[in-house]
């Protein structure tokens, strides 16, 4: 358990807070490119608490500026796309992509008041399908190495989902490798055939084991963790009957991403991202080290259980998240249903939005949390002190030289994890014909 003051200063990341201004040194995801899709590219965007709008432009160039307009506060999500900018519809002040106020029709002729105006405005990048933000000072870091990053666009599918809980209790259920023995069990498995698009439902690595009956069967896994140039990485060894191990590597990326693998085919990296301090979205893109990915497969699986535009999840606190005591009793651990998104988003929701962990008991399973907590507050020392060069990733290393990171399911000596997940990696690595996906 933690102090009240210590869980205020780690979960708050609006404009001033502590660790709001450690998020601020890293690109955010703010939107799914196909949120743009429309014929009106006009998207509100909630970050770090902060209310922005994105548009695109006439020159088909983005910008992600204040949604309120500098004049009378007019909420500029409402503003008409014009003239390669938006216009205020109140009193028809006109702004560019950068937020520099071009235009102000009813002040009279000649006025150069609008040169003054300009309005909150942050550069924003495109990666495989999700737009990124950044809301620090100073320049932007260039963009990691990852896997989801350099694979080409059609090798990766992005999607995202909201979560009515903050943004840390989020993240945390992704860096405790533990929970998917228990929240994720289905008590009888399917046919790994059916599994593509589906966490935990393919092969164990190297066997003919349902992912399903491997964690049900070996609830206790030895977990460890590392610090790396991009954050942790988890190693959580299950220790099968006749002395292999079965070996899942995931990672935490520096401050608010997992990449964990999904099934031998792609992994998925996933940001939990705080639109204010009790709501997050997940942006995940899945990563495929063979063919291109069934977007329209993967779209339509997740389609099913979200609506628009706010991707919000169709079960959720409000219908009990579709809680079925039979079910539960016969077919899954949660009793609700499947899709173990939702169990996780009950998971991280059921806490409150904003969990009081000075009445949580953290156990040897969560070495991980214990961990990033860590990492995250001597970042916000180092912030506070103006030592920004001991971030990760903003620490000298050059983020460009950083890839992966391998994340891996596999079997073999436990004991030599590290080789064996290692070759693993290396050897569905080399065989992906489609891309560059060797690591250095
Ligand atoms: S409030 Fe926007 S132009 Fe007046
Ligand atoms: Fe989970």
């Amino acid at each position: 358990m933690i102090s009240q003051e210590l869980n205020e200063q780690i979960t708050r990341t609006g404009p001033g807070t502590d660790a709001g201004a450690v998020m601020r040194r890293y690109w955010q995801p703010a939107a799914l490119t196909e949120e743009l899709n429309g014929n009106r590219p006009v998207v509100p965007v909630t970050l770090l608490g902060e209310k922005l709008v994105l548009f695109r432009d006439n020159d088909g160039a983005l910008g992600l500026i204040d949604r309120h307009c500098p004049h009378r506060g007019a909420d500029l999500c409402y503003g008409r796309l014009e003239d390669n900018g938006l216009r205020c519809p109140f009193h028809g002040w006109h702004f560019d992509r950068t937020g520099q106020c071009v235009e102000q029709p009813g002040e009279p002729e000649g006025s150069r008041m609008h040169e003054q105006i300009r309005s909150t405005s942050y550069p924003v990048m495109e990666k495989n399908g999700i737009v990124f933000a950044y809301m620090g000072p100073d320049d932007p870091p260039p963009f990691p190495n990852f896997d989801c990053f350099r694979a080409p666009e059609s090798h990766v599918f992005a999607f995202k989902g909201l979560w009515e809980c903050n943004w840390l209790q989020a993240m945390e259920v992704g860096i405790d490798p533990a929970h998917a023995s228990f929240l994720h069990r289905f008590l009888e498995d399917e046919d790994p055939a059916d599994s593509y698009g589906k966490q935990f439902r393919d092969k164990a690595a190297d066997t003919d084991m349902p992912m399903t009956q491997l964690l049900r069967d070996y609830p206790r896994p030895e977990i460890s963790v590392e610090e790396t140039d991009y954050g942790l990485r988890l190693i959580a060894l299950r220790h099968l009957r006749g002395g292999q191990s079965h070996i899942r590597i995931t990672n935490q990326i520096f401050p608010e991403a997992i990449s964990i693998p999904m099934s031998r085919e792609m992994i998925i990296t996933q940001w939990h991202v705080p639109i204010d301090d009790e709501n997050c979205y997940w942006y995940s893109m899945f990563t495929s080290f063979t063919g291109p990915v069934d977007k329209g497969k993967m779209r339509e699986q997740r389609l099913k259980e979200h609506r628009l535009p706010d991707y919000a999840p169709l079960k959720n606190k409000r219908n009990d998240y579709g809680f079925d005591p039979e079910e539960q009793r016969s077919e899954t651990y949660t009793g609700m249903g499947l899709d173990i998104n939702v169990h996780d988003q009950w998971a991280v929701e059921s806490p409150g939005a904003i969990f009081d962990r000075t009445k949580e008991h953290l156990g040897k399973t969560d070495v991980a949390i214990i961990r990033y907590r860590r990492m995250l507050r001597a970042a916000i020392e180092a912030l506070k002190e103006g030592r920004e060069e001991e971030l990760p990733m903003r620490n000298g290393i050059d983020p460009t030289e950083v890839h992966g990171p391998i994340s891996n399911d596999t079997i073999g000596d436990g004991e030599n994890w590290r080789e064996v997940s290692e070759a693993s990696d290396a050897e569905r690595r080399s065989a992906c014909a489609d891309w560059d996906a060797t690591v250095p």
